[in-house]
């Protein structure tokens, strides 16, 4: 069930007044739902339970550490991308034992990185990708652990933007090449097969593709298994659908049936790697009116949120539902064609580009000035997509929980968009000497946050996960951070720990 209900025309998310929230922190603003991530991962759980499967939230749909969180709490493992991905899922104090790595371009550093944290299996896209981790692996002393990427050239019918497992796109490799690659870490003492990896778009509506790739993962594994391959791992990716529109996402039970018979048929452990269908629902994004304008026989309803913050209408044409946060029409249950008391309107952003929009041609209520907006739908490749671009701070993110709020990224502030150039000349960001107590200090290059109570000394604090060691010295605001003695570097972001306080 949806956590985002309107009462009385007002949108709640849990037992929190959307528009309260709007108020007390700003807009434009990312609210989630703690309630529905867990009713999400609780689904995959159960239709999947009967293999016992290991769930990798993939890390690029949602990479906010306070999100990342819930899932390690929820005992959920994690798919990186990246050594940054990887990075963040430390920081989220998850566990990189059961953590898979895919990506075409991994680079040696992050492959020496990748080991040094014992991941589960690196999800293998190249021939030239398997020598580099044979070759890190083996200056290390460790074994690597891989699973080889297959394309399977099934269509899954998704934006071409998004399709993966099609004849000709970047991604995995033909059965030959699988087999010829299969064959060369059975002769590699520095790697060892795993699994068999697969994803195939995203996101996908239907259960097809998913059942034509348990078929041929069934067939790969018999064959390699001939070839003297311990395989124990079948990795089906992710790409479960959700609803953008309103009814069309499939429940986790109908992806199972097809998966877990072909699972137990090919004797393997299950590794899914589900991204947009935990987090896609669990987020509204609220942006407020600015202005309206009507314009070659046009009604434009301009946000403080652009596509800055959500560029996936730009990139993908995709469809978000929007609808105003209060509002005297009932949001329909699906929310396209006509609507009784709404005008057709597109609802845009103020950045210099044409694609900047969220809905075009959109029957909506009448909206003023200082309205208030929800983007639904807005939790997978929102905030991890969003930029600075034209030059707009990202905009803070809430975690709602029951009626408990905890802001789990602040808003960023002008001297953010500065905070990383020119450190040389700059003055330095929170140079102010402010008296409110409850600042955090972010030291870039060692990641460490410390919680400071002005003018006191730094203490120490239980966020992050990293100790903070004994030898970090932190002098002042403006100061460098130095370490033993030596230059480690400059302290570039405060951060308020306390949104309400006034910005620096
Ligand atoms: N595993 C691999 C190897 C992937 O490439 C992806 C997504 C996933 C898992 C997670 O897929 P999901 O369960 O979230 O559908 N930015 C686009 C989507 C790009 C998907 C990239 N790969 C969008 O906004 O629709």
């Amino acid at each position: 069930m949806s956590q985002f209900q309107y009462r009385n025309g007002d949108l709640y998310c849990e037992d929190v007044s959307v528009a309260n929230l709007a108020e007390r922190f700003g807009t434009p603003l990312w609210i989630y739902s703690k309630a529905f991530l867990l009713g999400q991962l609780q689904q995959l759980q159960n239709a999947f339970a009967e293999v016992d499967p290991v769930i990798c939230y993939s890390v690029k749909a949602n990479s906010t550490l306070g999100i990342l969180r819930v899932m390690h709490d929820a005992g959920i493992s994690f798919d990186v991308v990246s050594g940054g991905e990887l990075y963040r899922v430390k920081a989220a104090g998850g566990d990189t034992s059961k953590v898979v790595f895919a990506g075409v371009g991994k680079t040696d550093a992050e492959i020496r990185f990748a080991l040094e944290n014992n991941i589960l299996m690196f999800d293998v896209e190249s021939e030239a990708e398997l020598d580099a981790i044979a070759a890190v692996a083996g200056s290390m002393n460790v074994v690597g652990p891989v699973a080889l990427r297959l394309n399977p050239d099934i269509d899954a019918k998704t934006h071409a933007k998004t399709t993966t497992g099609k004849k000709g796109n970047k991604f995995g490799m033909d059965i030959e090449r699988f087999r010829e690659l299969a064959a060369k870490v059975l002769r590699d003492k520095r790697l060892k097969l795993q699994g068999i990896h697969m994803h195939l778009g995203s996101p996908i509506l239907t259960t097809d593709p998913y059942e034509a790739a348990g078929q041929k993962a069934i067939e790969v594994v018999e064959g390699l298994r001939r070839d003297g391959h311990e395989i124990n791992w079948l990795n089906l990716g992710g790409g479960f659908g959700i609803s953008y529109r309103g009814q069309e996402g499939l429940p986790a039970e109908a992806y199972a049936k097809v998966i877990v018979p072909a699972v137990k048929a090919a004797k393997c452990r299950l590794a899914l790697e589900p991204g947009r269908f935990i987090v896609g629902n669990s987020c509204v994004l609220v942006s407020r009116v600015v202005y309206t304008k009507r314009e070659g026989g046009k009604l434009f309803v301009i946000q403080d949120g652009a596509m800055n913050d959500l560029i996936r209408p730009a990139m993908y044409d995709s469809f978000h539902r929007v609808w105003p946060v209060s509002s005297p029409v009932a949001m329909p249950d699906v929310v396209e064609g006509e609507i009784a008391g709404c005008e057709k309107t597109d609802v845009v952003g103020p950045v210099c580009e044409s694609s900047d929009y969220f809905a075009k041609d959109r029957y909506l209520p009448p909206m003023r000035r200082d309205d208030l907006m929800a983007i639904f739908s807005a939790g997978a490749y929102g905030t991890a997509m969003s930029s600075n671009y034209n030059s707009r701070p990202r905009a803070a993110e809430i975690l709602v929980d029951g009626s408990d709020v905890k802001v789990i990224r602040r808003r960023e502030i002008y001297a953010d968009l500065i905070a990383h150039e020119l450190q040389d000349w700059h003055p330095s960001v929170g140079s102010s000497p402010a008296k409110s107590a409850d600042f955090w200090l972010l030291a870039p290059h060692t990641g460490l946050l410390e919680k400071k109570d002005w003018p006191t000394r730094f203490t120490r604090s239980a966020w992050p996960v990293t100790p903070i060691p004994d030898d970090l010295t932190v002098r002042s605001m403006n100061s460098v951070v130095e370490r033993r003695g030596l230059f480690t570097g400059r302290l570039s972001m405060l951060m308020r720990s306390n949104p309400e306080c006034p910005v620096l």
